[in-house]
């Protein structure tokens, strides 16, 4: 099913027959270092779940699958939504900025959610800086909280309120 969708970005639902790529692109050392690494079960618990949307990412016009994306929360009662994990496969071209939007129109005016929130690696500069620029705010840091291969990273924690998500739209409009 079709989730949300613009001229670039279609977001719609993982299906088994995605794992393959959706791990190959969780794996690949462009990506590993960034986000965790699920087996294929975990996926498939996922998909399953009414707390969790698991999301495939396609080029509108190409159909061609570029990312996808992990969202959690959907049951809790504080409307505070978790996006679990993005990952764009097809890089710097846009897609990453053009699916945060997408994201955060599904999570404010489809859900009707309060809050979306993210935790990022200190060292992440380049997603850091997106989530920044499309109105996430930094609400401070987990210090050595995820262990990577031996060393702890630390995790900046981002959100961005239903108050400000509509105050951007207005100012953008
Ligand atoms: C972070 C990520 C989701 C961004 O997606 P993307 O499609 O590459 O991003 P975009 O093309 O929309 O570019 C967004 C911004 O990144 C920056 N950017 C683009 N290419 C870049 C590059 N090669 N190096 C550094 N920054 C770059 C630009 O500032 C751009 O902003 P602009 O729109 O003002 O030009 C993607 O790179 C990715 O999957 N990274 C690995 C996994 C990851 O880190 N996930 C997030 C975990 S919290």
């Amino acid at each position: 099913m079709i989730l949300i969708e613009n001229e670039t970005i279609k977001c719609r639902d993982t299906l088994s027959a995605d794992l393959e790529y959706v791990k190959a692109a969780e794996s690949d050392a462009e990506n590993s270092r960034f986000v965790s690494q699920w087996s294929i079960e975990q996926h498939l618990h996922a998909i399953g779940d009414e707390d969790q949307m698991h999301i495939t990412l396609e080029d509108s016009n190409s159909g061609k699958r570029v990312g996808y994306v992990l969202m959690a929360g959907l049951k809790n009662n504080n409307k505070s939504i978790e996006l679990r994990r993005i990952v764009i496969t097809e890089k710097g071209k846009g897609y990453g900025r053009q699916v945060l939007n997408l994201i955060q129109e599904y999570t404010f005016e489809t859900i009707g959610a309060h809050r979306l929130w993210l935790d990022v690696k200190t060292f992440n500069q380049r997603a850091r800086d997106l989530y920044k620029s499309t109105g996430f705010v930094e609400e401070g840091t987990l210090r050595e909280s995820m262990l990577y291969n031996g060393q702890y990273d630390s995790m900046v924690i981002m959100s961005i309120l239903e108050s400000e998500y509509n105050a951007g739209r207005t100012t953008h409009a």
